[in-house]
């Protein structure tokens, strides 16, 4: 048998390959979306009238496709990947990892045709109405049923840390879409929702911030305890840290959810917790960037010649951005300002797209010639030049977003010595043109950046295969 056949044998490999490869597809389309509707908020004749292309239903098909499409796509990848190389088994129930591949592409196709078609609960980050809720509850399950069935037969002893992000993420995002998404239905794609008044508002901004801090964070966690150390060819810097990030992270982030609902109908207690509450989570957050960036530790030369690994790091700086000024925008005071305005989206999109697309292409580039037989990927100049387009367009999508934010904020609270308001919001929404049209281009850089993934890849994956010697020298 060959050595190619045997490692076929001990791993599933084609789950994680088929994973890895709608990542990009989905990065592109979802990207995509959200480009055009960058570029709608600066010509909004791009709708042509049409209104399947109209911007209330383009912007969640962009936020369900790089959610859920890529973000997730990218997470079931690589949390396959890790579960399997780290408990040293092959992944639990064969057709049911299948499965959960085959099924969550379903989920996004329904949510592509769907959400155009004006189908919506109108619940952010969870607009999919009934038919497609229970159907992605049915595939979680299975997701859930084939990690946590791979982590019972591991042959390890322990459970590497990267698992335990990875699995507090799956546990947490079923309860979370469960809870949120009970309704009652009307008809074949009508329901309404179980919960009424400020009670469904405050289940919905406790899944919609938990879906950021266990689909959007720890699950990237995870992907980063994997794939930093092994890009750096360096142990994590310290295990216990690791250990204490985890369970304070997990611990306090399903708190935090009111600072979604400052100054509502919501009881002011609440709000006051949930603005503690993320306060004291920047102590964690730091911790795990700290933990990742120090990873280097005499490996620091490496980021002068390994752009993947330069993807990595960097996206941990744009993570430790985020957390800073997350917690800053919970403060009441802050969020009177920031609140509605394009602050929102800038922090957003340096989460994002500084941390979660960013880490998720620095391990879509480790894996690719791992699990496609090559010793590398094609071409590392490519590599280079899309690390330094992701960098200059998140830059500049977010830099124009805090401006135009900021600036927003002022106009809007501006008063007049009679009181009258100093600004029409007409006005402010002209002062931030300049900031949509720097925005669109930033997101436009960002995305001829996946286009070269896309090309990378294929070369990558349509050269004659390597040697398996040769891979084992390369990893
Ligand atoms: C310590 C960590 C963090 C804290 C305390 C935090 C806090 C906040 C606050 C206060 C808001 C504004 C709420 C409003 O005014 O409506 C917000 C919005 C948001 N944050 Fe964060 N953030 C953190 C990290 C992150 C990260 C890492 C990401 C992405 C990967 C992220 C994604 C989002 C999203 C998507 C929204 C917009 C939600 C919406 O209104 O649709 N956050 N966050
Ligand atoms: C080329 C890259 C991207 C572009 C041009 C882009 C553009 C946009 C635009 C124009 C909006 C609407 C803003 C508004 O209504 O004022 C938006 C919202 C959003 N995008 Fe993106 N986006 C990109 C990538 C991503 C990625 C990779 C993610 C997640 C992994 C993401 C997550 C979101 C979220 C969660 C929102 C809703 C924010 C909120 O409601 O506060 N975007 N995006």
């Amino acid at each position: 048998m060959s050595q190619d056949k045997q490692l076929e044998l001990d791993y599933n490999y084609r789950v994680v390959r088929q994973f890895t490869l709608v990542t990009i597809l989905w990065g592109i389309v979802g990207m995509g979306v959200g480009v055009l509707i960058a570029a709608q908020l600066v010509w909004p004749a791009l709708n042509f009238d049409i209104p399947y292309l109209t911007y209330s239903r383009l912007r969640p098909l962009h936020t369900n496709a790089v959610i859920f499409g890529f973000g997730t796509s990218a997470l079931y990848a690589t949390s396959y990947y890790v579960v399997q190389r780290t408990c040293q088994t092959r992944l639990f129930g064969g057709k049911l990892a299948e499965f959960t591949f085959w099924g969550w592409q379903a989920v996004i196709l329904s949510a592509a045709i769907s959400l155009p078609l004006g189908y919506t609960t109108s619940k952010e980050y969870a607009e999919l109405e009934w038919p497609i809720d229970i159907a992605i509850a049915v595939v979680w399950v299975a997701y859930a049923v084939v990690f946590f069935g791979t982590m019972i037969k591991r042959k390890t002893s322990h459970i590497y840390v990267a698992n335990w992000f990875f699995g507090a993420f799956i546990l947490t995002v079923a309860v979370l879409h469960i809870v949120n998404s009970m309704a009652i239905p009307v008809s074949g794609m009508k329901s309404y929702s179980i919960y009424a008044g400020a009670i469904d508002a405050m289940i919905q901004w406790w899944y919609g911030h938990n879906a950021v801090g266990f689909l959007l964070t720890a699950g990237f966690l995870g992907m980063m305890y994997y794939f930093v150390p092994k890009q750096a060819g360096r142990p994590v810097y310290s295990y216990r840290l690791s250990i204490v990030h985890f369970w304070a992270l997990v611990s306090l982030y399903i708190w935090a959810g009111p600072h979604h609902l400052h100054y509502t109908a919501l009881p002011d207690w609440t709000q006051s917790l949930g603005m503690v509450m993320s306060i004291v989570l920047f102590a964690p957050s730091w911790g795990g960037m700290i933990n990742g960036i120090m990873t280097l530790s005499g490996a620091w030369h490496k980021l002068r010649y390994d752009p993947i690994l330069r993807f990595l790091i960097v996206s941990l700086s744009f993570y430790g951005m985020s957390t800073f000024e997350g917690p800053m925008m919970a403060i009441k005071t802050v969020n009177a300002l920031s609140h509605y305005t394009d602050w929102t989206i800038g922090h957003v999109h340096s989460g994002a797209l500084g941390w979660v697309a960013m880490v998720s292409i620095g391990a879509v580039y480790h894996l690719i010639p791992k699990l496609f037989g090559q010793e590398r990927m094609y071409s590392l100049r490519l590599i280079n030049i899309h690390f330094w387009l992701a960098t200059v367009g998140v830059v500049l999508y977010i830099v124009a977003m805090w401006i135009s934010g900021v600036m927003q904020g002022l106009m809007w609270r501006a008063v007049n010595t009679d009181g009258t308001l100093t600004y029409s919001f007409v006005e402010s929404l002209e002062a931030s043109y300049p900031f949509y049209f720097v925005r669109f281009v930033g997101g436009a850089i960002f995305l001829s950046g996946m286009l070269l993934l896309a090309y990378n890849a294929y070369k990558t994956i349509s050269a004659p295969k390597a040697s398996l010697k040769a891979i084992e020298q390369a990893a």
